[in-house]
C-alpha cells in the first residue's frame, strides 16, 4: 500500500491518534500537513520525525473549530504542496459530565471541536478535490457515536453527527471520485482517555472481545488503508477499530 506522491492533511496531529496517522501516512510516502492548535512543540517533533525518515511534512497551526482557520489550513497545504489528496479529520476533545451538570460551554466546545471542525475542513478541502476529480476524506468518529455513553451526551452527539455527515457527503461526492469514510475507534490509551477512572477502563476491557485496548497505530493502519488506491470502492462506510467492543 503506497501513498507516494499524495498530499495529506491530518487535523490534531500533534499527539495521540493524529500523530500516529501522520507518521503512518508519511511512512507510506505521503507529504503530510501536521495540524495542531496548542501543542506547537509536539507538532514540530512530528514533522522532524517525518523529515528525519526522508519524508515531507510541515506543521500548521489552526483551530479547526473556526471556519476561517480551517480554510487557512487547507490553503497552507495547497501553497506548500500544490495539491490535496487526503483529508483526515481527527481533531477532537471531550468535556465529560452528566447532562444535569453539563454547561452550554461544555456542549458548544465539543460540538465545535468534534463536529463543526469536520464541516469546516471538508468545506475548504472539497473544492480542490472536485477540481482534481479525486480525493479521500476520512473522519475519525468513535464507538461512542454508535453506542452512546453516559456522561458523554455532547461527545456522542458530535461523533454520531460525524457519521451522518460522512454518509451524506459520500453520496454528494461519489460522482466526483471522492470517497468519504469514518473510522470509529474503541478505547485507545491517549491523553483523551487518561481522565477515565480505573473502574471505567476495566469495564471497557471486560466488554472488549479481544481483551485489550487498541493502539494509535492500529487506528492509523485503518486510515491509511481508506486513504489508499486499494480502498477505491469503499465510501460511506464506518470502520470500527475497537477489538469487537461495538458490533454494528
Ligand atoms: N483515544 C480514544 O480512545 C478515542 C476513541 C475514539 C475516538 N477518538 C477520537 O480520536 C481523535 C483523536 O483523539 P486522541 O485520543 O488522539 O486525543 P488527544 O491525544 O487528546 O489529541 C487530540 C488532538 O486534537 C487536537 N485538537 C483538539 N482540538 C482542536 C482544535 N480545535 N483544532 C485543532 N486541533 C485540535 C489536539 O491539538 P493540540 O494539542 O495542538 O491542541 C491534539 O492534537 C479524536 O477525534 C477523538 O475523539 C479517540
Amino acid at each position: 500500500m503506497t501513498l507516494q506522491g499524495k498530499v495529506a492533511i491530518v487535523t490534531g496531529a500533534s499527539r495521540g491518534i493524529g500523530k500516529a496517522i501522520a507518521l503512518d501516512l508519511a511512512r507510506r510516502g505521503a507529504a503530510v500537513v501536521v495540524n495542531y492548535n496548542t501543542s506547537e512543540a509536539a507538532a514540530r517533533e512530528v514533522v522532524q520525525a517525518i523529515t528525519d525518515a526522508g519524508g515531507k511534512a510541515i506543521a500548521v497551526k489552526a483551530d479547526v473549530s473556526r471556519m476561517d482557520e480551517a480554510a487557512n489550513l487547507v490553503k497552507a497545504a495547497l501553497d506548500a504542496f500544490s495539491r490535496l489528496d487526503i483529508l483526515v479529520n481527527n481533531a477532537g476533545t471531550t468535556r465529560d459530565t452528566l447532562l444535569m451538570t453539563m454547561s452550554e460551554a461544555d456542549w458548544d466546545t465539543v460540538i465545535n471541536a468534534d463536529l463543526k471542525s469536520v464541516f469546516n475542513c471538508c468545506k475548504a478541502a472539497v473544492r480542490p478535490m472536485i477540481r482534481a476529480r479525486a480525493g479521500r476524506i476520512i473522519n475519525i468518529s468513535s464507538v461512542v457515536g454508535l453506542a452512546g455513553q453516559g456522561g458523554q451526551t455532547n461527545y456522542a452527539a458530535a461523533k454520531a453527527g460525524v457519521i451522518g455527515f460522512t454518509k451524506s457527503l459520500a453520496k454528494e461526492l461519489g460522482s466526483r471520485n471522492i470517497t468519504v469514510n469514518a473510522v470509529a475507534p474503541g478505547f485507545i490509551p491517549t491523553a483523551l482517555t487518561e481522565v477515565l477512572s480505573e473502574e471505567q477502563k476495566q469495564a471497557v476491557l471486560r466488554a472488549t472481545p479481544l481483551g485489550r485496548f487498541g493502539t494509535p497505530e492500529e487506528v492509523a493502519y485503518a486510515v491509511s488503508f481508506l486513504a489508499s488506491d486499494e480502498a477505491a470502492f469503499i465510501t460511506g462506510a464506518v470502520l470500527t477499530v475497537d477489538g469487537g467492543l461495538v458490533m454494528h
